[in-house]
């Protein structure tokens, strides 16, 4: 069944694949990975809601019971899936990418948790797990490369009632966009396709569109949001940094206390219960 679905892929879902299978190079399975913000909130060290990386890890670790199986929605080379192993999951994912695959099984066995992690390749259109299989799904940075009505409907039908599912997401805001986008930002801020940014040629933002398709999909549905003034991070803001950005703290204030500025965040964490 995968074997027929991986040989009927679409040309989006091909050049995907292929983006991917190239990018999956440059990770060594042997790296260390960072598990500050997973330790952090468990251990009661250090909490950043401010950051949609470290919110979208608590989330997962604030809903966590023991015995639970987690998906990793899209899971690239694997470090998100390590940390939701960390948390204490038994994690199963999947990406189109058989390199990435390979990375994340990998990493696994590089850190003993070979029983902890199960990686496959398929795309999110079409998934190979039986109905009502997970409690928790999680995915990072994914919907914006993959048909999204379709995956919807696969996240659903995987999920268990009761369970929950979380991704973060880039979100477009129209007149932000449209700056962005504007000729003497792009000479600063490339957007063009390629490995250095890692820009791939189909991935979009979410619109409003794909917002109904998940509310339609999920009524009970939560938005959080992120990145307004934070924007500017990357022209003086190293991306690896380890340290909390002062805008980001700046943006989580604004968008808590003054109505309206929220829907300038451009990106989302979708809280989706079944
Ligand atoms: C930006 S990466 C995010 C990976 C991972 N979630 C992370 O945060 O490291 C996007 C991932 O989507 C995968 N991908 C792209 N299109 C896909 C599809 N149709 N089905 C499944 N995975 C896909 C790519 O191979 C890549 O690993």
């Amino acid at each position: 069944m995968v074997t027929e679905v991986m040989n009927g892929l679409s040309e989006r879902q091909k050049r995907e694949q292929e983006y991917y299978n190239q990018y999956a190079q440059s990770f060594d399975a042997k790296r260390e990975i960072d598990m500050s913000p997973i330790h952090g909130p468990m251990k009661k060290i250090e909490r950043r809601p401010w950051n949609s990386y470290w919110a979208t890890y608590e989330l997962a670790i604030d809903s966590f019971q023991p015995g639970q199986k987690l998906l990793d929605f899209g899971s690239g080379p694997g470090e998100n899936a390590l940390r939701f192993s960390e948390i204490g999951y038994d994690v199963e994912g999947f990406d189109i990418s058989q390199a990435n695959v390979e990375v994340a099984n990998e990493l696994f066995e590089a850190n003993n948790r070979k029983d902890k992690g199960n990686f496959q390749v398929s795309p999110a259109e079409v998934l190979p797990y039986e109905d009502n299989t997970f409690e928790m799904i999680v995915g990072v940075d994914i919907l914006h490369h993959v048909d999204i009505p379709k995956a919807v409907v696969e996240c659903h039908r995987v999920l268990k009632e009761g369970g929950q599912a979380i991704f973060r997401e880039p979100l477009e805001v129209p007149f932000l966009d449209w700056i962005r986008n504007t000729k003497l930002v792009k000479l600063f801020a490339p957007t063009e396709a390629s490995f250095e940014l890692h820009i791939t040629e189909d991935e979009r933002k979410l619109n409003s569109i794909d917002v109904e398709i998940l509310r339609n999909t999920f009524p009970k549905m939560e938005m959080r949001r992120f990145l307004f003034l934070s924007r500017f991070d990357k022209f003086f803001r190293d991306g690896e940094d380890p340290k909390p950005s002062f805008l980001e703290k700046i943006d989580h204030l604004l968008m808590t206390y003054i109505p309206g500025v929220k829907y300038l965040g451009g990106v989302v964490i979708f809280i989706l219960k079944k």
